[in-house]
């Protein structure tokens, strides 16, 4: 015979653990087709990898040390809770270039990839 299932006393107190996603740094449209790179030369763990038009930060492999954001001429890096409204979708679409690259660990050893993400690829610029 089974014995009663034990359920938990006020099983609906379970809290799962809630895992933040980790924060992240993220490149926005500023970066698309001006590429300046002086961001590259900053990050201690080598996570900012190029794609045709832009770059992207992974987010896995970035440490939030923040180094990269202040050297960028065309202030195009944001820390993700700092992302302007109009390039939300930027945070998504750094995430999505690593798709089909995973996590290499070192974006100089992968050196510059010939693609972008789709809405990058097709993203228009004013200027
Ligand atoms: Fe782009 Fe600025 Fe880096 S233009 S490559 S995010 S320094
Ligand atoms: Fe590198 Fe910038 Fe992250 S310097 S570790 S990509 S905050």
């Amino acid at each position: 015979m089974t014995s009663p299932a034990k359920m938990p006393a006020g099983a609906h107190g379970q809290a799962p653990k809630e895992v933040a996603p980790p924060m992240t740094y993220v490149i926005a449209e500023p970066c698309i087709d001006v590429k300046d790179k002086s961001c590259v030369e900053e990050c201690p763990v080598d996570c900012i990898y190029e794609g045709e038009r832009m770059l992207y930060i992974h987010p896995d492999e970035c440490v939030d040390c923040g180094a990269c954001e202040p050297v960028c001429p065309v202030e195009a890096i944001f820390y993700e809770d700092d992302v302007p409204e109009q390039w939300a979708r930027f945070t998504e679409e750094n995430a999505k270039f690593f798709d089909q690259l995973g996590s290499p660990g070192g974006a100089s050893k992968t050196g510059p990839q010939p693609y972008d993400t789709d809405y990058i690829a097709s993203f228009i610029t004013n200027r």
